[in-house]
């Protein structure tokens, strides 16, 4: 049975979001090596044009080559929306995005073929959702909306009660009225939420969460094995306060220990 490698593996995303892949990624393989980086300062990535994501994070590509990782997951769908296959092409790792896998398995569900995405304004804009789900099966029919305000609430850690079930409600109500059986929580803030989306959206409709189906990528495509045992903690970094960061990291995802490092915007690079 191959051993876990030295070598780590890297998470990005604009904040917290893409805890909610990590934290089936540690279930998996908690003898990994997890490196997690967030543009803080720059969060919310939804609000910005796709040009500014995609550099911003094309630098984040480079700072994890220097950092010697051995892949790259891009936990937030806003930058594989800017940037996949040129953050593939500046480096020889693997690079995985969220939505390939999101958009399979939605694909595999649907049973009447009507799917909604729920996404940040920017991934909205750039149709990614809707054209990498009609290239697979040109008959589906997809219904996109973007719910800017529950990403910045759970940045914040806002990830239940009144406020939090009367926005997701908003959100999903226009998408749920246009008959789909299966929801894509296209932006990685959004599982944080998945206790009220589950009570807001009820039994017959499926949800997907892309950060459950990278697990099984990793084991195919990377042949990382399964293992058990308990995890180091992740090496962290953002852009945004590290204090900050760590505290509403602890508050949504309990069990993985997190060390949050500032990492600093000098010319357009990133340095520690
Ligand atoms: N979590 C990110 C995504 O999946 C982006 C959220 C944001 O910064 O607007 O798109």
């Amino acid at each position: 049975m191959p051993l876990p490698s030295a070598r780590p593996i890297a998470l990005f995303d604009s904040g917290e979001g893409g805890l909610t892949v990590l934290r089936h990624l540690v279930e998996y393989f908690p003898q990994e090596k997890f490196l997690y980086a967030a543009d803080s300062g720059h969060f919310p990535y939804g609000e910005k044009s796709l040009e500014e994501v995609r550099r911003w994070f094309l630098a984040f590509v480079d700072f994890f080559n220097d950092q010697g990782v051995r892949a790259i997951i891009i936990a937030c769908n806003t930058a594989t929306a800017a940037a996949l296959e040129e953050a593939r092409q500046r480096t020889s790792v693997p690079v995985i995005g969220v939505v390939e896998a999101a958009v399979n398995r939605a694909s595999a569900i649907s049973e009447n073929r009507r799917i909604g995405v729920l996404s940040t304004e920017a991934t909205y804009r750039s149709g990614l959702y809707p054209r990498a789900l009609q290239n697979r099966d040109p008959a589906v029919y997809v219904v996109s909306k973007p719910c800017p305000v529950l990403v910045i609430m759970a940045e914040n850690g806002h990830v239940d009660g009144i406020q939090v079930e009367d926005e997701v409600r908003q959100c999903v109500s226009p998408v749920l009225a246009e008959d789909v059986d299966t929801i894509v929580l296209g932006c990685t803030h959004f599982p944080h939420m998945r206790q009220v989306f589950n009570r807001v959206v009820g039994d017959h409709v499926r949800i997907v969460d892309p950060g459950e189906e990278i697990a099984p990528y990793l084991s195919r495509d990377m042949r990382l094995v399964k293992t058990s045992g308990a995890q180091p903690p992740v090496a962290a970094w953002t852009t945004g306060d590290p204090a900050l960061f760590t505290t509403i990291a602890a508050q949504l995802c309990p069990h993985i220990p997190v060390v949050t490092r500032p990492l600093h915007w000098r010319g357009g690079k990133l340095t520690d």
